[in-house]
């Protein structure tokens, strides 16, 4: 089994996506959508922004490594009424279903970033996008002192160290890697812009809750659960993600959650 593939399918990724929704939303009434406009969304997950791409008319194909969740976005697009929505199961490292210059807009947010090899990733995005179309990534910041990196950090203390070669994902979201791998892709520097942008993360329920959302249904941190239960750790692991979660939450509502996170948003233009 890909391993790749594996991770993301483990757990349910839709309960946190869930979170999500609003932010997702916002961000897409910012690309500049038209009627028919040909979306690729790539690491689309159930549809977060998928779905909104389709409600402002674009013509759009989801595409995840994860069954479960292609499964899950065409039951949300076939819930929504959405015929010109559809999901379907493949890899960001090798597009071969899709044809050169096939989109307009090729969307990833926080999706393309966690596929292995990078370059290869950054390649088949420019390849499948037409020339004078665009390409907009949304990907997390290493070391940021907002929620996503900070997960990463404190459940880094509590995994076996990444297997030799291993790329951080996070490394798209560092200016210098990202125009390395377009740049070998094809794409000339002028033609890639940056964003310090936010993304927030809302839920009907406390912080300690969400943590739990995460330990049992998200992929990344069910993996630094099992392993730091090996170690007897996993109670010291909560307490730590409990108070990370509580610091950040901005809610005034105690029955409620909201985060904001800080990311990198990346447009290039063909
Ligand atoms: C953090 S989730 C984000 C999902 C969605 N874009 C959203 O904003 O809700 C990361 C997504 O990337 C997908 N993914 C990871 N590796 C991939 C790969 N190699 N090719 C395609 N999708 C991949 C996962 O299955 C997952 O749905």
């Amino acid at each position: 089994m890909n391993p790749n593939k594996a991770l993301w399918e483990k757990g349910d990724f839709t309960q946190i996506a869930q979170t999500m929704r609003e932010s997702g939303a916002a961000l897409v009434a910012q690309l500049g959508i038209t009627e028919g406009l040909k979306v690729l969304d790539l690491g689309c997950g159930d549809g977060t922004t998928a779905i909104p791409e389709a409600k402002l008319g674009a013509t759009v194909l989801g595409v995840d490594i994860a069954s479960n969740l292609v499964e899950a976005g065409n039951g949300r697009a076939k819930a929504e009424g959405l015929t010109n929505c559809t999901f379907q199961e493949g890899d960001a490292t090798d597009l071969h279903d899709l044809k050169d210059q096939s989109f307009d807009l090729v969307v990833s947010i926080f999706g393309a970033m966690f596929a292995p090899k990078p370059f290869d990733v950054a390649r088949e995005m420019v390849r499948v996008t037409r020339p004078g179309g665009r390409i907009v990534m949304g990907n997390w910041i290493p070391g940021d002192p907002t929620l996503v990196a900070q997960i990463l950090k404190i459940s880094s203390a509590y995994t076996p160290p990444p297997p030799e070669g291993f790329i951080s994902p996070m490394l798209w979201g560092v200016e210098s890697h990202v125009i390395e791998r377009f740049e070998q892709a094809g794409v000339a520097k002028e033609n890639i812009t940056f964003l310090k942008d936010t993304f927030t993360f809302n839920t009907s329920y406390p912080p300690s809750e969400y943590v739990n959302k995460f330990k049992n249904y998200y992929g990344p941190t069910m993996n630094a659960f099992e392993a730091a239960e090996k170690n007897g750790k996993a109670v010291e692991l909560q307490q730590e993600l409990e108070v990370l979660f509580n610091s950040q939450n901005k809610s005034t509502d105690k029955n409620k959650t909201s985060i904001s996170v800080n990311f990198l948003r990346v447009t290039i233009t063909r």
